[in-house]
């Protein structure tokens, strides 16, 4: 985002009022200004003093409370938002929308903004599949609202179904994406690799790189903020997967070369930032080894290099690779922007503490195939991830 966004959130009556506290927190964490709006039922649920902190700004429920303010009040929120989103939507809010009803603060600023409105619905499972309900959503969505569909699971009553609020996360992100300014990605297709590769040696052992999967993630996260259809081909990693992508698992240097080479070329933009193992055993043993020998030789063979094989048949693409060095960096980075054709090659330096592997950050220099090095300084690795299609686009 480039510039302050605001984001209005309205809050309606139901168990899930408390979930969305958590929504305004990490909007907040995102620099975003939230002004929270409740209904009366909401305000029955979750104290608005809570909201009122968390979003550091005056909570609205009562529409006539100011009788000086509030008709400018409805009126300056709508046109102040960049978003509106609303959670938990009980099935009420959303057919009082889908009907043109506005009789309370909530619904007339929803009917007077211009902004996009996302519903966040959550309901017990048999109102959330009543026909009206359906229907209502319906007509919403033709009517161009969005919504973050809620989860099957338990709920507050009890009952098992659809109905439930969907994650937090998941609409913050979803938020926060939707608020990016810029989408210069549009109509453009990435595929970006992440995480490591294994080498399986038994049923039990393998070797692998040391890779979280955290830059290639922010990596794809930040090409679908900017409007890319994008393919996340992942080896194992912790990170729960972004949502707005194809997510593809794999664990092999060979799984991922079949997933790559499958979509190669579908691709724009190939950022390969996955920690491939360059090495497998030379032979698997379908049986867990023993351990009766007191020294154990492993005999490894060199396994695909992903990379050189795409800059080989590289057509249009724009190739991107990553280059983790412990020594010689910039060196090493050109020797491997070269021999694998590469457009752009990420280099960073592994024996920096503060950085690289499990870190949040990174401190990477980007060169490019002109022989231009175009320093980062220590940042996060979504920024990282912003600069870098920065690069590639300016340079296009
Ligand atoms: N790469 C790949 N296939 C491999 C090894 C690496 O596609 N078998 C890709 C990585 O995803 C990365 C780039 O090549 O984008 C460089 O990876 P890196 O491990 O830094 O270098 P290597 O080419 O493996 O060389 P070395 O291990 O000798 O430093």
């Amino acid at each position: 985002m480039d510039s302050k966004k605001t984001v209005v959130l309205g809050v309606t009556g139901g168990i899930a009022v408390y979930k969305a506290l958590d929504v305004v927190s990490r909007l907040k964490k995102e620099d975003i200004d939230v002004h929270v709006i409740m209904t009366e039922h909401a305000a029955k649920f979750v104290n608005p003093i809570s909201f009122q902190s968390l979003s550091q700004n005056m909570v609205i429920v009562d529409m006539f409370a100011e009788p000086k303010a509030w008709e400018i009040q409805h009126i300056s929120l709508a046109k102040k938002a960049d978003l509106m989103v609303i959670v938990p939507a009980t099935a009420n809010i959303l057919g009082k929308v889908a009907c043109g009803i506005a009789d309370d603060m909530l619904s007339t600023t929803i009917m007077a903004t211009k902004a996009p409105v996302v519903f966040a619905p959550a309901a017990n499972t048999n109102m959330f599949l009543n026909p009206i309900v359906q229907d209502n959503i319906t007509k919403l969505k033709q009517y161009g609202y969005k919504f973050i569909e809620p989860e099957s699971g338990r709920l507050a009553c009890g009952d098992v179904g659809a109905g439930k609020l969907a994650d937090t996360k998941l609409i913050s992100d979803t938020i926060i994406s939707m608020l990016y300014d810029i989408k210069d990605l549009r109509g453009k297709k990435v595929l970006v690799t992440a995480g490591p590769t294994i080498a399986p040696l038994d049923p039990v052992r393998y070797i692998t790189n040391r890779s979280s999967g955290k830059m290639g993630y922010a990596i794809a996260e930040e090409a679908r903020d900017r409007g890319a259809e994008v393919i996340l081909i992942s080896g194992p990693s912790s990170i729960e997967k972004p949502f707005g992508m194809k997510n593809i698992n794999i664990s092999t240097n060979e799984e991922m070369l079949k997933v790559v080479e499958d979509n190669f070329d579908w691709a724009d933009i190939v950022i390969k930032a996955a920690a491939v193992a360059d090495y497998k055993p030379k032979e698997y043993s379908d049986r867990k080894i023993k351990k009766n020998e007191d020294e154990f030789n492993l005999l490894l063979e060199k396994d695909t290099d992903i990379l050189k094989r795409l800059g080989s048949k590289k057509k249009d693409q724009i190739l991107v690779g990553f280059a983790a060095e412990s020594h010689d960096l910039l060196e090493n980075a050109k020797g491997k922007l070269q021999k694998k054709n590469l457009d752009y090659i990420v280099a960073n330096d592994i024996t920096c503490s503060d950085t690289g592997f499990a870190s949040n950050d990174n401190r990477v220099n980007v060169l490019c195939r002109d022989g231009k090095i175009i320093p980062l300084e220590k940042m996060s690795k979504k920024k990282i991830a912003r600069e870098l299609f920065n690069i590639i686009n300016e340079k296009r």
